[in-house]
């Protein structure tokens, strides 16, 4: 009996642009938060390369594999029963040729419940956005800064070529891109793209004009180290609470006061 899907399709997914129906991504990497965010609604669901950072602890994205990838996106897929899931391409495997790109998008929907992939890139990877298309695999593109190439662009900077994003949105769409995420630039000018493009543009750092917004989960939650970029909204402060529980939980270990009679068996 082939599996029913009742989860939000790429056509679909596409088509709340033209309904006017605001798009709410956020990142997972597992089954318990992918299964969480399903519950809350948000229409999609990625496993980001960012799992490079915030979930592995390097400090850029460049080092998460695609075989980590892939048993992430496993995990997620079997979590998620609404939203629409996509999966990153890791660094370089869109950079290895349009078979090759196949082949790894191939693998991702293949081996996991995921429907699309995402890369980094808009002109100058039209022919894998394309090639991937006629391949059956759905391809979210994303422009702007693209954190997989931090070295060339000399760290995680607000991108302000209008010219060059213009023309990186157009050829996605124009490749076939089914939506695109706008990363840290200018609100006026994601408003500009997002008025130019069929295809739903998904902000971050972005303004308020995209068509949805995403979210590294991490920084939702308020679970990431460090300094957070001026885009992240904080709707909670799991990293206090995580450090609550665990700090009384040593404390009752500690004094005997763990397990108590009601955690025991007689
Ligand atoms: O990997 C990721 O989490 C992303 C989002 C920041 C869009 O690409």
């Amino acid at each position: 009996m082939p599996e029913r899907i009742a989860r939000i399709t790429v056509p679909e997914f596409a088509g709340m642009k033209h309904q006017r129906r605001k798009i709410s991504m956020v990142t997972a990497y597992d089954y318990p938060t992918a299964a969480v965010l399903d519950a809350a609604g948000v229409e999609s669901i990625l496993v980001g390369d960012s799992m490079s950072m915030v979930v592995q602890g390097h400090e850029n994205t460049l080092h998460v594999t695609l075989d980590e990838i892939i048993y992430h996106a496993e995990l997620v897929g079997r979590a998620v029963q609404h939203a629409l899931v996509v999966v990153d391409l890791p660094f370089p495997t869109n950079h290895l040729g349009v078979h090759k790109a196949i082949e790894y998008g191939g693998r991702i929907l293949k081996q996991t419940r995921c429907q699309a992939v995402k890369l980094e890139g808009g002109a100058e990877q039209a022919d894998v956005i394309r090639g991937l298309t006629a391949a059956g695999i759905p391809v979210m593109a994303h422009v702007g800064l693209r954190p997989q190439s931090v070295h060339v662009m000399g760290g995680y900077k607000v991108q302000r070529d209008e010219e060059r994003l213009l023309e990186d949105s157009r050829a996605a769409e124009d490749a076939g891109a089914f939506g695109i995420v706008l990363e840290c630039i200018p609100a006026a000018l994601a408003d500009k793209i997002t008025n130019m493009l069929r295809i739903p543009t998904i902000g971050i750092g972005a303004g308020a004009a995209c068509d949805g917004q995403v979210l590294v989960l991490h920084d939702l939650i308020g679970l990431s180290e460090g300094h957070s970029p001026k885009f992240v909204k904080r709707y909670a402060d799991v990293r206090s609470v995580i450090l609550d529980a665990a700090t009384r939980f040593r404390d009752d270990v500690r004094a005997g006061a763990f397990p108590g009679p009601e955690h025991s068996y007689k």
